[in-house]
């Protein structure tokens, strides 16, 4: 089947088997490898990226799901040479150890930010909770995600500027993901 899906702003049309899932696509044919394929179970959550604005386990959706959609992945959060707060958080407080699990991380951080501006860490370990990482213990997930709270300014055009962003920060795609343990 032929779909036409945006991507970080850029349109990518192309034909795809009905099974594909998004993932594969953004991976594989889009050639944006930042959003990664963990467990493939809706476990791991390294596979966030941003469907009309909502962060999806991409493993879950199809991509005929995401036909005449908007994508943003972590590709798509920097402006430029201009990093996001997000990105910046996670380098200024080591956020990251083998980076795995890490685009997915920015991708939920980000939604959390532009709905919750001054998330605290309660928050902050609810929104992530639906993402497993191996490396870190989370403790400097979070003190990143602070980070970035605390060093708001936005490049113009970034994911983090997106102005019709609202609603909560649950990764959709996946029921249990709705209100993470
Ligand atoms: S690849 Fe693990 S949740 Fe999608
Ligand atoms: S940094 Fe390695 S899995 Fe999170």
């Amino acid at each position: 089947m032929r779909v036409s899906v945006n991507v970080n702003g850029v349109e990518h049309t192309s034909d795809v088997e009905g099974r594909q899932l998004l993932v594969h696509f953004l991976r594989n044919t889009v050639g944006l490898t930042g959003t990664h394929w963990g467990c493939d179970t809706s476990q791991c959550g390294t596979c966030v990226a941003w469907l009309d604005e909502e962060p999806v386990k991409t493993c879950t959706v199809l991509t005929a799901m995401a036909d005449g959609h908007r994508v943003r992945t972590v590709e798509g959060l920097a402006d430029g040479g201009t990093l996001d707060p997000v990105q910046e958080g996670f380098r200024a407080e080591h956020g990251l150890q083998c980076g795995f699990c890490t685009p997915g991380m920015m991708m939920t951080a980000r939604h959390l930010l532009n709905h919750n501006p001054d998330p605290d860490e309660a928050t902050i370990r609810e929104a992530i909770s639906g993402q497993i990482c191996r490396c870190t213990g989370y403790e400097n997930i979070v003190r990143a995600v602070r980070h970035a709270a605390g060093h708001p300014s936005q490049p113009s055009g970034s994911a983090a500027a997106d102005p019709a962003a609202d609603g909560d920060s649950t990764v959709v795609g996946e029921p249990s993901q709705e209100v993470p343990a």
